[in-house]
């Protein structure tokens, strides 16, 4: 059997009502990704050729989250139960294909599984994805004859006592040729305890047409959980960041902690990376040979050199920091902050859109916006580049060996020619020349026969 002929199904028209959201329960984030996200990356991991999303219960905004035209949407409306939702999907699946179906809110599914299943129809049996529950309450229940062959899923509420004792649970994925699913669909009847269409159902009937039904079983309960409220939710995320931080780590990075760090996103890392704990990465990350992360520190789509240390309790956003560079403890490294090789940016120092150039150093207190900062500059404590005039901003330029002393207010546009100082308290226009010292200061007065207010009685 081909990779290109598995169509995919996934249901997700479900109301979730009891994540007691506006947003609809497909869309619920794991990991800053929607539940559907996941359960589609699995599905485009496999190459399926086809992939239908049945959705209903907040359709447009299901739709518009996923914008890949690759995707067909069926409607379901009213939702009549699992049969009735897969049968919407059936026009968009390619009859000679092998369907595979999965749900929008069984977001841990590996493509491993899921491909298993697949190979397993052979081209012409049922296959279902069961597990061992240690709770098989709330679940269909797999009944199977003394051979052991699967002969029909019962759900909870039409089980017998005898039944319900079963453990084998179907997850409700499962696989088998378009060609036998379509008129199984076609024949259900609603004649059970919910009086829905169960999905279910199409077990009973392949036995009868002499199909083959086999399971194969998920490697965890916790792989095909499904998630209906905000607590399993959280469970489903801890257990996804379990896996994301174990990759983390067989991709050679130190954790302090594997319980203490959040990937929410994709982190490329070179040899010896130390993460301490509370580390939380969004978006696209990409660290060089052994860089330091140090506790708390919040990283989004943003890359870092080898050999830095980004200390304690530093926010990066779209931000690019060069090799043996220091970052922080308290630093702000805002959208285009670009430190250059073996910079440093000390605490309470925020950067955004500037280039502080090879070997500068920003300590302490300072504000960096629209700047270009040359080489082995330093800008002295309380700096600030008034780049905003209240409509406009406004670049600053500051050349290199420049020194710039404590509590500068750089008004821009401002030029700093290479080696110039500019005095502490000073607040510079314009440009200053190259070499020279420039300062703006008030001459210190003393007035005689001053007394401090006292407090009125
Ligand atoms: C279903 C299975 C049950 C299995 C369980 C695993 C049936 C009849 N039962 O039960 O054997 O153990 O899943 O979690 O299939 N959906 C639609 N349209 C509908 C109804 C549901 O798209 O009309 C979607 C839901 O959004 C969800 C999935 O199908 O993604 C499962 O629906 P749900 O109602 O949760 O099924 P269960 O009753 O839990
Ligand atoms: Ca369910």
């Amino acid at each position: 059997m081909s990779d290109s002929n598995l169509s995919i199904v996934i249901l997700a028209a479900g109301k979730g009502t009891r994540m007691r959201s506006a947003l609809p329960k497909v869309l619920q984030p794991l990991a800053a990704k929607p539940l559907l996200g996941h359960v589609l990356d699995a599905a485009s991991r496999l190459g399926a050729h086809e992939t239908c999303v049945v959705y209903g219960h907040g359709g447009e905004l299901v739709q518009s989250a996923f914008t890949s035209t690759a995707l067909n949407w069926a409607l379901q409306e009213p939702q009549l139960g699992t049969g009735h939702a897969v049968q919407q999907a059936m026009p968009m699946v390619s009859a000679d294909s092998i369907v595979v179906v999965l749900y929008g809110d069984v977001p841990l599914v590996l493509p491993e599984s899921i491909r298993r299943m697949a190979d397993a129809t052979e081209g012409s049996k049922l296959v279902l994805m069961t597990v061992d529950a240690v709770n098989p309450s709330g679940y269909g229940r797999i009944v199977r004859n003394a051979a052991g062959e699967v002969q029909s899923i019962v759900e909870e509420k039409d089980a017998s006592d005898e039944q319900r004792k079963i453990t084998e649970v179907n997850t409700g994925l499962m696989a088998c040729p378009a060609s036998l699913m379509g008129p199984w669909l076609d024949a259900l009847k609603a004649d059970n305890a919910q009086a829905e269409y169960y999905l279910t159902d199409v077990v009973a009937a392949a036995v009868a047409d002499g199909v083959v039904v086999d399971a194969v079983k998920a490697l965890s309960e916790t792989e095909v959980m499904g998630i209906n409220d905000k607590a399993q939710l959280a469970q489903a995320e801890r257990a996804l960041q379990h896996r994301l931080v174990n990759e983390l780590m067989l991709a050679g990075a130190t954790v302090a902690d594997p319980a203490r760090v959040d990937i929410r996103g994709t982190v490329t890392v070179g040899q010896d990376v130390f993460v301490d704990v509370n580390v939380v990465f969004t978006g696209d990350v990409v660290l060089g040979d052994k860089v330091i992360l140090g506790p708390n520190v919040s990283i989004t789509d943003s890359r870092v050199g080898a050999c830095t240390h980004i200390h304690a309790n530093s926010v990066l956003e779209d931000a690019s920091v060069g090799a043996n560079a220091s970052i922080g403890p308290f630093a702000r490294l805002r959208p285009n902050a670009n430190i250059l090789d073996g910079a440093r940016v000390g605490n309470f120092v925020e950067i955004k859109n500037t280039t502080l150039g090879v070997g500068s150093k920003a300590n302490h207190l300072t504000y960096l916006g629209d700047a270009e900062i040359g080489q082995n500059v330093n800008i002295g404590c309380g700096t600030i580049t008034c780049n905003y005039d209240g409509a406009n901003k406004h670049k600053t330029i500051i050349g290199d060996n420049a020194f710039i002393g404590s509590g500068v207010e750089l008004v821009a546009p401002v030029t700093v020619g290479e080696g110039a100082t500019i005095g502490a308290g000073s607040t510079i226009g314009g440009s200053a020349p190259a070499g020279k010292l420039t300062l703006e200061r008030a001459k210190p007065r003393a007035i005689d026969g001053w007394q401090r207010p006292i407090k009125k009685p």
